[in-house]
């Protein structure tokens, strides 16, 4: 079975890559380095160093031909480019698409008009050049897109995998959920989310939208096997997550700093759980003309409750660390109602991981190894939602 990622040279795309390779799929892939570019551009720099994606590539391929796993083919290139797309679709003819290859970060979305244009232009117009090379070329390909959990925003409802019935003066529909997006990142996603609904009404083509969270985890069985093949972990204000910020403030002794009140709730899972979703998602695919919609997250915390586990976890190694509540910069209601649905993958099979203090202790360990690389001044939020 073959399988093209997309944005490959991703903190999920790669650990994907040899997930799927380990287990004998056909993995090719692609990615256009945008996400080293603005990490340059803003003077970020992952904690460990990562390694060339050819390099990466080179390695995995030594090391899987020894342990017979399979095989790796990477052909860089932008999907903004259509006739590179077309040429990438027409050589492969991919049974699944994995499509990550988008700027992931609502901070840099929010920062001014250029990163907002860039953001959407990137990945609306790089999703639909997707669609129309898998119309053209490939239309028995099943896409799966990752979408965020992000897009509904924090209704004052039970959010559905998807979709809503509802019932409005005395009738009844089915309808897309509603989307009430944080940024204008999450709102690239929920017009991702509209065009790919749309095509397969329309051109009766298959996708999956994998509505996902806050993914943490840098280790994963592939990525242990040799130096080369890590994975990246950001702890900066532009793609570092507020678990890794957390983790990382604890080790250099700074406060834990929590936006606002703390109270705000948000989905996570571990990088394991991610990729048996996608595992799952490629064999359990959707039909020809479905939409389908997975909500792919196993937890939900509010931000006090992670400030609290690894203050609890670094005491245990012997760290004291501080709680600090600063200003939110972010637009984001302070308390909600805050209740998602994750079924759809748990009747599939997933059977999840939870985050635990030993998680964090292992987190916190495998930082304090990188300590030297800490660079403070790039923890602090810098950009916010209103000015
Ligand atoms: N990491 C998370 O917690 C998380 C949570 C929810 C959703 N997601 C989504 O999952 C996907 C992967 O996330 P990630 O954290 O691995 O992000 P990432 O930035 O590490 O990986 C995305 C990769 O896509 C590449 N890319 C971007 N635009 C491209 C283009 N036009 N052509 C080719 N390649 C391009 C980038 O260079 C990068 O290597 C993203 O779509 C993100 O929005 C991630």
């Amino acid at each position: 079975m073959k399988i093209l990622i997309i944005g490959g040279d991703g903190y999920l795309g790669w650990p994907t890559a040899m997930f799927l390779a380990k287990k004998k799929y056909q993995v090719f892939l692609t990615d256009n380095f945008s996400k080293r570019k603005i990490e340059s551009e803003n003077g970020i720099k992952p904690l460990q160093p990562i390694e060339t994606l050819s390099n990466r590539v080179y390695t995995w391929n030594n090391l899987g031909k020894k342990k017979g796993y399979g095989k790796i083919r990477l052909i860089s290139g932008d999907i903004l480019n259509q006739r590179f797309l077309n040429k990438l679709l027409k050589n492969v003819k991919p049974d699944h698409i994995i499509h990550y290859g988008e700027q992931p970060s609502a901070p840099y979305s929010m920062m001014g008009r250029e990163q907002a244009v860039y953001s959407q232009y990137n990945n609306i117009i790089g999703s639909l050049n997707l669609l129309f090379g898998v119309k053209g070329i490939c239309p028995k390909s099943h896409i799966i897109k990752l979408g965020s959990m992000g897009i509904y925003g924090t209704p004052n409802i039970d959010i559905e995998e998807g979709y809503l019935k509802l019932k409005h003066k005395g009738r009844f529909d089915k309808v897309l959920f509603p989307m009430k997006p944080h940024s204008f990142y999450h709102l690239s996603k929920a017009a991702d989310s509209l065009n790919l609904d749309f095509v397969c009404r329309v051109w009766g083509l298959k996708a999956t939208d994998l509505h996902q969270g806050v993914v943490y985890g840098v280790n994963t069985k592939e990525t242990i096997m040799n130096n080369n093949l890590v994975t990246s972990f950001h702890y900066d204000h532009i793609f570092g997550t507020v678990l890794n910020r957390f983790m990382v403030q604890a080790v250099c002794g700074s406060p834990l700093t929590i936006y606002g009140s703390g109270n705000q709730k948000r989905t996570f899972l571990n990088i394991n759980d991610t990729l048996k979703c996608i595992e799952l998602a490629i064999k359990k695919p959707a039909k020809y003309g479905e939409y389908k919609v997975r909500n792919q997250f196993t937890e939900v915390f509010d931000i006090n409750e992670l400030a609290q586990l690894v203050e609890v976890s670094a005491k245990e190694l012997g760290i004291k660390v501080k709680i600090k509540k600063i200003k939110n910069p972010r637009t984001e209601l302070s308390k909600h109602y805050y209740k998602p649905s994750n079924k759809s993958f748990l009747e599939i099979g997933l059977k999840p991981v939870y985050l635990n203090k030993k998680f964090i202790k292992e987190t916190i360990l495998y930082i304090q190894k990188y300590k030297v690389n800490i660079d403070k001044k790039i923890l602090d939020p810098k950009i916010k939602w209103k000015n």
